[in-house]
């Protein structure tokens, strides 16, 4: 039995959502303390409200568990953070400041914070974008993650705290949904597709951005925070690369399965955003460092988010 004990905020969120249940079979149920902001609904495992802003709660929870290892996926993403820049700036970043101060206080040996594709602007190359590429964002929420992968990896040359971090694409999962993202089109679109509804997507027709299918995405995680700490070169964020592809080809793939769906387009401000952001990521680092390697590529997602949304409804 493992001795680890994990804590996740944000274990309600599109992605922790998931990987609560995937931490849960590695390391038991037990030791997997999922928390949110809200009360989450009935779990295998141990649940608690938590909100993140809050240290001495925080505090109280790590030392109730005894945590060795905090998953910090609360944050505000990048198109909810343009409405309030301000509002969101404090929530991500008090929130992880809260987590490094506790994990470097208390017994917590390993960090996990999720990074993201929006810590590139359009001064970066937009494709095959390089690991150590300049980083001048144009959200709230991208200059929150350069500053919180700057953390990190300060926490972790002057500390010695082993936080690992990757720069997360758009994720897309049957499971769960996401929430003020600029790549929500990819997720909300499988769902009119089932529902056989056409779909008005927020994106031009062409725009390419990087992308993840969830299985490859929890993958990812757990082998980043299973590797051997010195084999990691990269202690601000790992660059991550699934597939990259526009709406318009997400929807032809959608369409080699339901040849009756229909998209039409109507960019917002979300567009700009996208506009901002790589089209393609190199993750050779990844790759080298940590053996990353994704499965899934567009048609094989499509078949496979279909097929359990098709369930669902
Ligand atoms: N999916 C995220 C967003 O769109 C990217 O990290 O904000």
């Amino acid at each position: 039995m493992t001795s680890d004990r994990i804590l996740l905020t944000g274990a309600g969120g599109q992605i922790g959502a998931v990987l609560t249940e995937a931490l849960r079979e590695t390391y038991g149920a037990d030791h997997v303390v999922a928390t949110d902001l809200k009360a989450l609904g009935p779990q295998s495992g141990p649940t608690e409200i938590l909100n993140a802003l809050d240290a001495p709660a925080l505090d109280e929870l790590v030392r109730k568990y005894r945590i060795t290892q905090i998953y910090h996926l609360a944050a505000i993403l990048s198109a909810t953070g343009e409405k309030d820049p301000m509002w969101a700036w404090n929530i991500n970043m008090t929130s992880l400041f809260n987590v490094l101060e506790v994990a470097r206080q208390r017994e917590v040996a390993k960090v996990y914070f999720p990074s993201s594709i929006a810590v590139f602007g359009r001064e970066a190359h937009r494709n095959n974008t390089p690991q150590f590429e300049v980083l001048i964002p144009e959200t709230v929420y991208g200059i929150s993650k350069v500053a919180g992968e700057n953390w990190a990896n300060y926490y972790f040359r002057r500390y010695g705290l082993d936080v690992r971090s990757m720069r997360y694409p758009g994720i897309i999962g049957y499971q769960s949904m996401p929430g003020g993202g600029t790549t929500d089109y990819a997720v909300d679109i499988y769902h009119y597709a089932v529902q056989h509804k056409p779909y008005e997507c927020f994106l031009r027709a062409d725009t390419r951005l990087p992308m993840l299918y969830m299985p490859d995405t929890i993958k990812a995680t757990l082998q980043l925070m299973e590797a051997p700490s010195d084999c990691l070169t990269v202690r601000t964020s790992y660059n991550l690369a699934g597939m990259s592809f526009t709406p318009e080809e997400i929807a032809a793939s959608i369409q080699k399965e339901m040849p009756g769906f229909q998209i039409s387009y109507k960019p917002d401000f979300r567009q700009a955003i996208a506009d901002s952001w790589p089209a393609t990521i190199d993750d050779s680092a990844a790759r080298r460092d940590w053996g990353w390697q994704p499965e899934y590529d567009l048609d094989a997602m499509t078949r496979d988010m279909l097929y359990h949304l098709k369930l669902k409804y």
